[in-house]
Formats: structure tokens, sequence, C-alpha cells
């Protein structure tokens, strides 16, 4: 049996977040090649993170918040989540980024995110994972189109940055669909 203390994929370990991790996400989230295509309205103090880290609830059921870290550094480089689990329905929203920019392109999101989904699927007993991605985030659609997640929905003028509006698309991957 798996546990969720730790899921381990080809190139990334899943663990959830401790306090520790509060600079990490700071640096992350002051980012803004990081956040371009991610909801950010307010900056947080580091203070601030620090405090709702240590506060947080632990992982369950409705939330499911995890770090990713390289397998054989164990360098803590993004964020996975799985959140609004509907056990009626099975269905839950997944969320990820990776922060450290070199890590992109490099596979790790996408085992991290393949991981997650196996672990939704198969431990959590959901049916189907689904997200909300910009159009214009051409890799992170890639991403999710490599481990079988499809376009459901367009939600037309769904985003907004730097004085434009953008079109999100919402993608979602069946518990046969992924790969
Ligand atoms: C989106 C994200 C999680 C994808 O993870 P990743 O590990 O970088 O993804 P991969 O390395 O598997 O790359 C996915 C595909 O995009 C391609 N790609 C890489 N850079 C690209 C670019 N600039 N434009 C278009 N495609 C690109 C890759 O070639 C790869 O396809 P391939 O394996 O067929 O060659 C990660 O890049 C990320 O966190 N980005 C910043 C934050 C973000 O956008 N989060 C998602 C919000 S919905």
């Amino acid at each position: 049996m798996e546990s969720l203390k730790m899921l381990t994929g080809d190139l990334v370990r899943l663990r959830p977040l401790e306090p520790e991790d509060a600079d990490a996400l700071y640096r992350w989230h002051n980012d803004d090649e990081v956040m371009r295509w991610l909801q950010s309205y307010f900056h947080e103090s580091l203070a601030g993170l620090r405090k709702r880290l240590a506060d947080r609830q632990e992982n369950s059921h409705e939330k499911v918040t995890l770090c990713i870290e390289t397998l054989e550094e164990r360098k803590p480089i993004g964020i996975v989540a799985l959140r609004d689990a509907d056990p009626i329905n099975a269905r839950a929203k997944v969320d990820i980024y990776i922060g450290e920019r070199e890590y992109w392109g490099g596979g790790y999101g996408t085992d991290a995110l393949r991981r997650v989904c196996r672990y939704g699927f198969e431990t959590m007993r959901l049916h189907s994972i689904e997200l909300t991605v910009v159009e214009a985030n051409e890799r992170a659609i890639k991403s999710y189109q490599k481990i079988g997640f499809q376009v459901d929905g367009r939600l037309r003028q769904a985003f907004f940055r730097d004085g434009q509006w953008y079109d999100e698309l919402l993608m979602c991957v069946l518990a046969d669909e992924l790969t």
C-alpha cells in the first residue's frame, strides 16, 4: 500500500509541505515568470506565508497539497495539489507549478502530475480529475496532454493579465485515460 507521506515518481518525490518550505514558496510566488499564468491577486508577506504554512490543516480527502522534490538531490522545486474532492461524483481539481525555472521542460512537472493523479485514482478512488489552464500556456497544455488530459471546454476571456484577456481551457482526465 502506498503512503501519503511519500509518493515517488520517475523523477520526483512528493511529500507533505513543511513550515521550512516557506522561503522557497515566497521566492516562487515573487517570480513573475513562474506566476505568469497562475491566479495571483495579492502579495503575501514572508511572515504571513510562514504562519499560513505552520497553521495549515493536515492533508485530507478534501485537499492534498504536496511539495515536489527532485528524486536524487531532494531539492524542493514546486507544488502540486488535489483539491475540492467531491465524494459523490468522485471528481477533484488539480493545480501544479514548478517554481524552480531551470527544471521547466525537463519532465518534472509532468511526472509529478502523473504521480498525484495516479494517487487520486488508485488511493482516493476518484473517477476524474480536472484543471483549468490559460490557452497561451502551451508548455502546460502539452504536459497535461502527454498524460491523458483532454480539453472538455473553453472559458472565454476568463483570465486577465497585463491588460489582456485570455481564454482558459477546462481539461480533464478519467481514471482509465491516465498514461
Ligand atoms: C506547466 C509545467 C507544470 C509543466 O511541467 P514540465 O515538467 O515543465 O513539463 P515537460 O518538461 O514535460 O514539458 C511539457 C512539454 O512542453 C514542451 N515545451 C517545453 N517548453 C515549451 C515552450 N516554451 N513552449 C511550448 N512547449 C514547450 C516540452 O517539449 C514537452 O513536450 P515533449 O515532452 O513532447 O517534448 C511547468 O512547466 C510549470 O510549472 N510551469 C510554470 C507554472 C505553470 O505554468 N503552471 C501551470 C499552470 S496551469
